[in-house]
């Protein structure tokens, strides 16, 4: 071939490619601005298919939130939580999270929401739907936020129906992001941060999940003469583990009194933004949805993938933007990442359910409640910070460093309390005593006092009867999403 032919082709080739690669871009752009945009107002907003026909590949990538079906039972897993949580309902079952789609299904079925006979019988409170569905953002517009924290939770059984979706994130009028749960911009304040409205884009796509993935409590709260259980985010101190312990050591706050030690515990919930915030990622400025809701190319369009699940099976989507190494390389400091969290926090485990159970003993020898002081504190931050650094289930990547520190602290609290037992227990003559056996779900729940078989049995029970008057009520109420309830995976820790 001669020369001039060669530069002919060649500079043909390099216009063509241009062409594409301009056209290419024009396109995403025109798209990525058509997303932004206004394509429809979906109506009965609570209700995910109403949005299906305006985004159809948001919608159809939330969907498949629904694969992620697998149902880890924890407490069969480590059985220790048994002993950790005696005398409090996670005790009785408790399972690793799965996709949003489960969501209120999961929460029904829990043994931990038992078997209310009606819309005025506990145990639990209302404010247990309120990370669970977009119909929460709907009933805090229409009932008021007080009122919709006030009463049993089974009050709004046939009410809140729909599982995690686009109302939770999205004003169903502009479908930018939006949260609709006023307690998150007072916790937002309170610890001297921007408020959702001020915050920065970037900001928005992590608090939009932190609405959720964040640790709170109930605040009993007056409403005209009855008490509302407001949810609250304790982080007034800082987002900080030693922050929030303080601010509930402050207001002498206790989520129970734990059956076997008698400790006043807390329960830390999942304080995964808190955690991220602490981690590389959160401090570069990285966002839940960078990693979580990577970008697709679908022919020439661009949208944020909806299906919410491990950033591990899409690591070219969610981590090879920034990273270098290959995805075997990445995905080996992951795992050794969580070999090491599980390394010590099986440690803490062990420790902490020990404590409990030695304290028990001292306390049949006759030890006061005044011996016994200081222990209970031990055990309180030690269990504290080992449920802290692990309840939102990603901490050991989110931020390794905050999570190993803090279950070692977890294991220091954990060793003291057992120090200062074994002279109490020498004390009263039994120096020798040794735990009992809890390396099975069976025996850990024994000592938690729990009768599992019967609370299966009224679970059944509910679900032969009351669920199936909320369904009837959710559909005659128009909350009913027929499209996304069929086939919903129903199973539990207790039944297939
Ligand atoms: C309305 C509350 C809520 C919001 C908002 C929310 N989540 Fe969740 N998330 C949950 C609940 C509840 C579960 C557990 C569901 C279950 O197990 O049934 C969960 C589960 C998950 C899981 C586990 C999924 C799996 O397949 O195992 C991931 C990952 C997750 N959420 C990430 C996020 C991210 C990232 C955001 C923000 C973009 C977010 N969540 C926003 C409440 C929420
Ligand atoms: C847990 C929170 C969450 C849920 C649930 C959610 N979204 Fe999104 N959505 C986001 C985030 C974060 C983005 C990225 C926004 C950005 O950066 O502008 C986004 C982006 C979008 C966009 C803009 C275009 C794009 O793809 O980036 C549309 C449209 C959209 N979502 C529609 C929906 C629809 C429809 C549903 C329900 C089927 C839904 N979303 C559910 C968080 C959520
Ligand atoms: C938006 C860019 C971005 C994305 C997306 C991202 N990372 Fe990173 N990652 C960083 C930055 C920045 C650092 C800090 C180190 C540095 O500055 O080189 C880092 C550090 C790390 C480290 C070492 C720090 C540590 O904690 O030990 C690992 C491992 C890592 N990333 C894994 C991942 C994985 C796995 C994913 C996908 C699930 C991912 N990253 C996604 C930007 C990113
Ligand atoms: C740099 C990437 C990255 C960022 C940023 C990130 N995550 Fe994750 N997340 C991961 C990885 C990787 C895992 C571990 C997944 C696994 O073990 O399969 C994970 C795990 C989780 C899990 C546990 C899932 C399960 O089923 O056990 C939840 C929930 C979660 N992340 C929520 C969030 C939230 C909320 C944020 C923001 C506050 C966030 N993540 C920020 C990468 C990220």
């Amino acid at each position: 071939m001669s020369k001039l032919k060669l530069l002919l082709t060649g500079s043909l080739a390099a216009i063509v490619a241009m062409f594409f690669l301009v056209s290419n871009i024009n396109a995403r752009e025109a798209e990525r601005v058509s997303l932004n945009q206004v394509q429809g107002i979906p109506q009965n907003a609570s209700v995910n298919s109403e949005w299906a026909k305006y985004y159809p590949r948001q919608y159809s990538s939330w969907q498949k939130t629904k694969d992620s079906d697998d149902l880890e039972d924890m407490v069969g897993k480590k059985p220790q939580l048994a002993v950790l949580w005696a005398g409090y309902a996670f005790s009785k079952d408790y399972n690793a999270p799965r996709g949003h789609y489960y969501a209120v299904q999961d929460l029904t079925n829990s043994l931990r929401t038992a078997n209310p006979k009606d819309a005025e019988t506990g145990p639990m409170p209302t404010s247990c739907w309120t990370c669970k569905s977009p119909d929460v953002v709907r009933l805090i517009e229409e009932d008021g936020e007080l009122n919709y924290f006030t009463g049993k939770w089974a009050r709004y059984g046939g009410e809140v129906i729909n599982s995690i979706g686009c109302k939770d994130c999205h004003d169903p009028k502009t479908a930018q992001l939006a949260m609709g749960r006023p307690y998150m911009d007072r916790g937002l304040a309170s610890a001297g941060m921007n408020t959702f409205a001020d915050s920065t884009h970037q900001e928005k796509r992590s608090l939009v999940c932190a609405q959720c993935h964040s640790e709170y409590y109930f605040k009993a709260t007056d409403n005209n003469g009855k008490t509302a259980m407001v949810v609250t985010f304790p982080w007034k101190n800082g987002l900080t583990a030693e922050g929030m312990e303080e601010y509930y050591d402050e207001i002498n706050f206790a989520d129970w009194t734990h059956s076997i030690s008698k400790t006043p515990m807390l329960k830390a919930q999942h304080p995964g933004f808190e955690m991220h915030l602490t981690g590389i990622h959160g401090q570069k400025g990285v966002s839940c949805a960078d990693c979580h809701m990577p970008y697709t190319q679908e022919g020439a369009v661009k949208y944020s993938d909806h299906q919410i699940r491990s950033p591990l099976e899409t690591m070219d989507r969610s981590c090879m933007n920034c990273h270098r190494e290959s995805e075997e390389k990445l995905r080996g400091i992951v795992k050794q990442k969580f070999d090491r969290k599980e390394y010590l926090m099986e440690i803490a485990m062990d420790n902490i359910s020990k404590a409990h159970l030695e304290t028990a003993r001292a306390m049949e020898l006759g030890a006061s409640d005044d011996e016994l002081k200081e222990v209970r504190t031990h055990i309180r931050h030690g269990q504290w910070r080992w449920d802290y650094s692990i309840a939102s289930h990603g901490s050991f990547f989110h931020a390794p460093e905050e999570t190993l520190r803090l279950l070692a602290s977890a294991n220091e609290e954990g060793q003291q309390a057992r120090i200062k037992l074994v002279k109490i227990l020498a004390k009263y003559g039994d120096a020798e005593f040794i735990a009992p056996d809890f390396s099975t779900k069976e025996n850990a729940q024994k000592l938690a006092g729990l009768d599992v078989e019967k609370l299966i049995q009224e679970k059944l029970e509910f679900k032969r009867t009351l669920e199936q008057e909320w369904i009837k009520h959710a559909k005659a109420r128009g909350l009913y999403d027929a499209e996304n309830q069929k086939n919903i995976d129903d199973k539990s820790s207790f039944y297939r």
